[in-house]
């Protein structure tokens, strides 16, 4: 079983994967600054599993700070979730988004070299497809970017193609996640996102819990059934199962492999707030406004290829999304802030 080294695993997929990582009897260590997460997510990934793991506290940007670590802990592969994720912020701060997603990747990868270390998954997203030429996307619908955030995420994954084509001992995973929501089933660990949340989920539920008053629906003229944008919503446990698969994929041989993590269902954005309404007993008051900049009419996974590859697929449909989502929400309406009680 092996050592592995989590960046970013105290945020909202990298907990989630952290308890998978454990319950598939792996020995985890988790590397994070905190910078949009709480340390008490790792506390609660801790009481889930019943088990200790070292924390440690540093960026992925501290190069000399990563090689020892990897040293210190044997690290044999890395699963690479460090990174800032607000596309709206990253057209403000294209600079923050840069360093942080693209120099920390490279730090990341030069303090791996160093310490011959060569096993890596990486957090990509759909947002490489750029607008959707043909649906549902394949692993080879051609790649660009519309905003900084998402060109980060391209120039990592041309970076660890170009390295593996440098050299061919490395082992890289790049898994291209679709809409992620949902939360243990548990109740302790879930999203937590800092202010107004952005996605749809996490508003949705804030709506559910009377937190906010109504649900802006950004546009209902787009090409789809009813008018309102189309996701491939997969839930947060299914993806952390599919890390799991994926590391124990790149023990299998050297290569450098981008799989689709979806379900391969679109939803609308009403289907998304009838369902939460439905799994909160509750319905979703909403108004429909202005399309919001840069948004795509539908965007949808082909899943074959993982299925062939990682020989996984999600399990878990867009009720135990909902279900678990709106459990957690209940159980931590301010989300880790509560836990100083
Ligand atoms: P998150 O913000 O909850 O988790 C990211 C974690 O990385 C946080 O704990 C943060 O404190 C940490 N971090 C950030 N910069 C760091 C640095 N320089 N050094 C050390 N730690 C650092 O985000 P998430 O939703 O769990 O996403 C994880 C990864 O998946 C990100 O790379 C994100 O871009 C990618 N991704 C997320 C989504 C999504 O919708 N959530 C979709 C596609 C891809
Ligand atoms: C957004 C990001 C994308 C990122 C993805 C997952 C943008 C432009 N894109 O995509 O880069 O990979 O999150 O993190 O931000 N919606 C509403 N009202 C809301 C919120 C959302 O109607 O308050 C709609 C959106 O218009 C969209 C759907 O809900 O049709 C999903 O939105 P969101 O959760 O933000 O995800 P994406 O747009 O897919």
């Amino acid at each position: 079983m092996a050592n592995i080294l989590v960046t970013g695993g105290a945020g909202f997929i990298g907990s989630h994967t952290c308890v998978e990582l454990i319950k598939a009897g792996h020995k985890i260590v988790v590397l994070d600054n905190f910078v949009n997460s709480d340390v008490e997510s790792l506390t609660r990934v801790k009481t889930i599993c019943v088990t200790d793991f070292p924390v440690e506290k540093g960026d992925v940007l501290d190069t000399g700070f990563v090689r020892s670590l990897l040293k210190k802990h044997k690290i044999e592969s890395v699963i690479h979730f460090a990174g800032l994720k607000a596309v709206g912020e990253s057209v403000e701060q294209p600079l923050a988004y840069y360093n942080n997603n693209v120099v920390g990747t490279y730090s990341l990868l030069s303090a791996m070299n160093d310490a011959g270390v060569h096993k890596i998954v990486f957090s990509s997203s759909a947002t490489v497809y750029g607008d959707p030429q043909v649906l549902p996307l394949t692993e080879s619908h051609p790649l660009s970017a519309t905003n900084p955030y998402g060109r980060s995420k391209l120039i990592v994954e041309d970076m660890l193609r170009d390295l593996y084509k440098s050299d061919n001992q490395w082992q890289i995973s790049i898994l291209r996640y679709f809409n992620p929501c949902g939360a243990h089933q548990s109740g302790l660990i879930g999203e937590d996102p800092k202010g107004i949340p952005n996605n749809l989920v996490p508003f949705v539920a804030q709506v559910a819990s009377g937190r906010r008053e109504k649900l802006n629906i950004w546009g209902n003229d787009y090409d789809t059934p009813d008018g309102t944008g189309v996701r491939d919503y997969i839930h947060v446990v299914d993806l952390a199962e599919g890390h799991v698969k994926a590391l124990e994929s790149l023990s299998v041989g050297s290569g450098c492999v981008a799989v689709n993590l979806g379900t391969g269902k679109g939803y609308s954005v009403k289907e998304v707030a009838t369902a939460f309404g439905n799994a909160a007993g509750t319905a979703i008051p909403y108004i429909i406004a202005n399309r919001r900049p840069g948004d795509i009419a539908s965007c949808y996974a082909d899943c074959s290829f993982a299925k062939e590859y990682l020989n996984w697929s999600a399990k878990r449909n867009l009720v135990d999304m909902m279900t678990d989502h709106w459990r957690w929400q209940q159980n931590n309406p301010d989300g880790y802030s509560d836990c100083t009680n």
